[in-house]
């Protein structure tokens, strides 16, 4: 690929957001741009802003100022082909392993097979495998942010958020994924 296709997947130029009238400041005039096949980490302290940018790019709550694209279009609601992978799993906890699993990719009316093969696919690579008829509840907190890995991933999206997606896990499995 010529680096002139390679045109950015998420482009942030002076984005704010507030809360509460504006007394409160998630994040200010931030700009970013981030292309395909780039894995672009947000470090810094809790309460400084990363879950709402992350929920801002995934349309799940609406900037206040600049502007924020994703594969070029403004974001106005959840973007085709983004996922998210939630800071607090973010589980229905009356839906099994499977269930939970498979839930992004039945929301895109995917056929039974794809999700099934997908899904039976990812919880392996997490290591999942034997826990398909589980209930959240039943699970650690770890298992159950695998569970939201595998979520996201089934969809193969094109922009994968994760919220701190390794926070819940032990020092053995984080290295493996
Ligand atoms: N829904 C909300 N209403 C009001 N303030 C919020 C809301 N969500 C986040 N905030 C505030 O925005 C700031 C950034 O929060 P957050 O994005 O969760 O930070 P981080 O993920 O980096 O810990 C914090 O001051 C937080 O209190
Ligand atoms: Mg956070």
């Amino acid at each position: 690929m010529s680096v002139n296709e390679n045109k950015p997947v998420i482009v942030a130029d002076n984005v704010s957001k507030l809360f509460l009238d504006g007394t409160v400041v998630a994040f200010r005039q931030l700009s970013l741009d981030v292309r395909r096949d780039e894995i672009l980490c947000i470090v810094g302290p809790s309460g400084c802003g990363k879950t709402t940018l992350l929920r801002c790019i995934a349309g799940l709550t609406e900037i206040n100022t600049g502007q924020l694209l994703v594969q070029g279009k403004p974001v106005a609601g959840p973007p085709d082909g983004v996922a998210m992978v939630f800071q607090h799993f973010g589980l229905l906890p009356w839906k099994t392993v499977t269930d939970n699993a498979a839930f992004g990719l039945a929301m895109t009316g995917a056929p039974a097979a794809v999700i099934k093969e997908r899904v039976t696919h990812y919880l392996e690579v997490v290591g999942l495998t034997g826990f398909e008829n589980h209930y959240p509840y039943q699970l650690s907190g770890g298992m159950q942010q695998r569970v939201g890995l595998v979520r996201a991933l089934a969809m193969n999206p094109s922009v994968l958020l994760m919220d701190e997606p390794f926070a819940a896990l032990d020092a053995q499995t984080r290295e493996i994924l």
